[in-house]
């Protein structure tokens, strides 16, 4: 296998991260089909491929004419048979629990054809464990895009216990070809190496909160932004991940390797009541309409 043999590219999944996977690949030339379960799913992905597209063609990053040929390379499908046919690629951002991905993974081995790669933008879970469940392990390997996967020019790249170079050289020229900086993970270790950093610093900067008797969160946010350039606050980043995200790959580090997280309650509270951040309206901060904006 070989980067050269990359040609038709499945994204399963069309929330956030599965979405803007597909756009970058057809931004890269790649031929994409996004799948979901149901329809108004990838109605509304497209929806969101066509605002980001227009956004870059305001900014002048894009023409017109490139931002639909890039728009008319992706192809929206539920069927997940008609999704796999053909595909060189898979590439799987489905929601980040063991069991759905086991119930995903052995319905895509019913359908994928030999030659399909598979890869996962899982952002915790084990590559090895991940890729045990599927017919190709030693072709399988984990691609971390960060949100938004339009504007971040970061992707790690996992190898599971398994994986075969060449497959991890595939993965380091995909990831450069779709104009992103590829950071090997020598180490299969629950988050990785960001999310290893950036979950803890969520749940830190709440016991910082705490400690300085209920500091604004604020005063936390613009100390990092201004003082050591963070493009957002920490709380600002967290509602702008999802409190879910946040939450599910909190347990999931947790539950594997104790030592590297404090979790504070006041993060599954959030989760628990569904405010979720910036997508259920209320998170650490509060927001209105569909720019988000802040109203506390
Ligand atoms: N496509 C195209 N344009 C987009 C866009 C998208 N998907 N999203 C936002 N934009 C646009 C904005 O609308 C804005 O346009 P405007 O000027 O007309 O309003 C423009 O991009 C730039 O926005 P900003 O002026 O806010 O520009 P910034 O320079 O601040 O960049 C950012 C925005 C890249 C999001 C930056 O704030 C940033 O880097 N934030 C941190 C994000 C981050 O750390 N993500 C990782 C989260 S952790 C994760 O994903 C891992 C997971 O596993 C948990």
């Amino acid at each position: 296998m070989s980067l050269s043999t990359i040609n038709k590219i499945t994204v399963l999944g069309s929330g956030v991260m599965g979405h803007g996977i597909a756009q970058v690949s057809a931004m890269a030339g790649y031929n994409v089909v996004l799948r979901d379960i149901e329809q108004s799913f990838l109605d509304k992905a497209m929806e969101k491929i066509k605002w980001s597209l227009s956004k870059m063609v305001e900014k002048q990053k894009l023409s017109q004419a490139d931002a639909d040929r890039i728009f008319a390379r992706i192809t929206p499908i539920v069927d997940l048979k008609q999704a796999l046919k053909g595909t060189d690629l898979l590439i799987e951002a489905v929601p980040e629990d063991m069991n759905l991905k086991k119930k995903v993974y052995a319905e895509v081995d019913s359908f994928a054809e030999a030659k399909t790669l598979y890869a996962s933008n899982t952002s915790t879970l084990p590559i090895t464990e991940m890729a045990a469940l599927t017919s190709r392990p030693d072709r399988f390997i984990g691609l971390h895009f960060f949100n938004p996967p339009q504007l971040m020019p970061l992707v790690e790249v996992i190898p599971g216990g398994r994986t075969n170079q060449s497959m991890v050289d595939m993965a380091m020229g995909f990831v450069q070809k779709v104009g992103k900086q590829p950071v090997l993970c020598k180490k299969d270790v629950a988050g990785f190496i960001v999310n290893r950093v950036f979950i803890p610093l969520v749940h830190e900067a709440v016991y910082c909160q705490e400690r300085d008797n209920n500091v604004p969160m604020t005063t936390i946010d613009s100390a990092v932004k201004f003082k050591m350039a963070f493009p957002m606050g920490i709380f600002e980043l967290a509602d702008y991940t999802g409190l879910d995200v946040i939450h599910k790959a909190t347990v999931e580090m947790h539950s594997r390797d104790s030592k590297v997280i404090r979790p504070h309650p006041k993060v599954k509270q959030l989760f628990d009541e569904k405010s979720l951040g910036q997508k259920t309206g209320k998170g650490f901060y509060e927001y209105k309409g569909d720019k988000y904006e802040r109203i506390n």
